[in-house]
């Protein structure tokens, strides 16, 4: 079974924003997209930049900025090399006033 920790308070992440986030020893990234909630793995999977230091682009996706390749928020899938492998997402919901997310 999932389990849900709290990351982050309801509005701490604008739309259009990202933040990073430990959870255990995993690093994540939270996306506001118009208002939605994503988490991925914010280490992009080709030569480990932060994906939260990135942008949102083509209305679903970031984009790494170390050498561009982009990645679904939803999927984690790959949307443009050079990164060949998926970023890993984790489930996000809302309880009373917190963002939590299940790594
Ligand atoms: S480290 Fe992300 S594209 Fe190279």
């Amino acid at each position: 079974m999932e389990t849900f920790v709290s990351v982050a308070k309801v509005g701490d992440i604008p739309p259009g924003k990202a933040q990073q986030f430990k959870v255990g020893k995993t690093l994540i990234s939270l996306w506001n997209l118009n208002g939605t909630l994503y988490a991925i793995n914010d280490i992009c999977t080709h030569e480990e930049e932060y994906l939260s230091e990135g942008e949102m682009v083509d209305g679903c996706c970031v984009e790494c900025p170390a050498h561009g390749a982009i990645f679904d928020l939803a999927t984690g899938a790959v949307k443009a090399l050079p990164a060949t492998e998926p970023v890993q997402t984790y489930p996000v919901r809302i309880e009373g006033d917190d963002i939590q997310v299940a790594v």
